[in-house]
């Protein structure tokens, strides 16, 4: 069997995660480079995924002849360099979301994608990959709910995690910039158009450290559609019972509604105060398998010459949403997009 021999740039929470899969779970991919700046991940990377070829120079890992892709799942800041310089080298690359940090930043990727059309290009918004996303966007193509004309997308992060995006907040860009990204692309993908305006609100109740720091714990927007749909979104670092993602979109016919109870599993606890279902705790719970679904579509596609359907266009776009987002949520006013 033909194997896509991978580096892996990051190693951090999520880079573990993405280690992993690719050392372990996917058979027609070979992890057989590791890079980090951080000394105790790559020790991390010999010890627990036996990776040989670990270096703290991404340009060095990149030049390898040893290796056909690059799984990017560093730092923001960095992905768009690192996007450009592997393209560059021959490489086939899978980068994480945010694909830049602003749009600047993601004109430089889509150059690198646009002058290297051989090589696969795949951004991280694996929620297309999670079944239950992937099993509502073939109910929609196939008009079970008509046309879509609302998407409701809430997104909170769990109350147990807050100090984590307190420490954060300085230097994350903001609530929508830190925490929108998949559900506007969600939204776009589902409604199958473009957003042309916002109005956003923010809020904090319990934690002032956010407003300090010029965030919010919570806020709110709501998007015009060019096509007239509407898009709804609440984003959150306070809930009291576990990670919340839910998804509603509404169409002419139906509605279809991911995750309204976000359950960590089917059991159901009977006890004195009633009948208990425990919430999921965080997104490497909740995204497991579809952290595993995306990364095997990448080296599927990478191995057979093809594109995966979520490309560097679909990254600006969420940038681009995101600012002006931010703008709106910072200046009152409804923003055209
Ligand atoms: N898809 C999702 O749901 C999801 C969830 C979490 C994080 N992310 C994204 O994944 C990326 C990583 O997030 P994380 O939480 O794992 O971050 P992290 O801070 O835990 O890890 C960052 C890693 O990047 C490495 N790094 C930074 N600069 C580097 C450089 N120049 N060369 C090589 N390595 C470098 C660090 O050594 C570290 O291993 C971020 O872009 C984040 O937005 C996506």
């Amino acid at each position: 069997m033909k194997k896509l021999r991978i580096g892996i740039a990051g190693l951090g929470r999520l880079g573990k995660v993405h280690a992993t899969n690719i050392a372990t779970k996917i058979p027609n991919a070979e992890l057989v480079a590791a890079c980090s700046i951080v000394a105790d991940e790559l020790e991390w990377a010999k010890k627990e995924l036996s990776i040989e070829n670990v270096y703290d120079d991404y340009n060095e890992m990149i030049n390898s002849p040893d290796i056909d892709a690059v799984a990017i799942v560093t730092s923001s800041g960095e992905h768009c360099w690192q996007i450009e310089a592997a393209l560059d080298a021959e490489k086939h690359v899978f980068t994480e979301k945010p694909l830049g940090i602003d749009v600047e930043q993601c004109m430089i990727a889509e150059a690198a994608v646009a002058r290297n059309p051989e090589l696969t290009f795949m951004l991280g918004f694996m929620r297309r990959y999670d079944k239950s996303y992937a099993y509502a966007k073939e109910k929609i193509e196939s008009g079970l709910i008509g046309k879509p004309y609302m998407v409701k997308a809430t997104g909170i992060d769990p109350e147990a995690l807050v100090d984590g995006a307190i420490s954060f907040a300085a230097t994350s860009g903001g609530i929508f910039l830190d925490m929108a990204s998949h559900d506007l692309d969600l939204m776009r993908w589902f409604l199958g158009s473009e957003a042309t305006e916002v109005y956003a609100l923010g809020c904090t109740f319990q934690h002032p450290e956010f407003k300090e720091l010029g965030d919010d714990e919570t806020a709110a927007a709501i998007y015009r559609f060019e096509n007239g749909a509407i898009g709804m979104l609440h984003v959150g670092r306070t809930a009291p019972y576990g990670y919340h993602i839910e998804t509603e979109i509404v169409g002419t016919k139906g509605t279809l509604r991911i995750s309204p109870v976000p359950e960590k599993n089917l059991t159901r606890i009977y006890g004195q105060d009633g009948v208990l279902t425990e919430c999921v705790g965080s997104f490497p719970e909740r995204f497991e398998e579809a952290y595993l679904l995306e990364m095997e579509e990448f080296v599927n596609c990478a191995l057979q010459g093809k594109q995966p359907n979520v490309g560097v266009n679909d990254g600006t776009r969420a940038t681009v949403l995101a600012y002006a987002t931010t703008e709106a949520w910072k200046t009152g006013k409804a923003v055209k997009i």
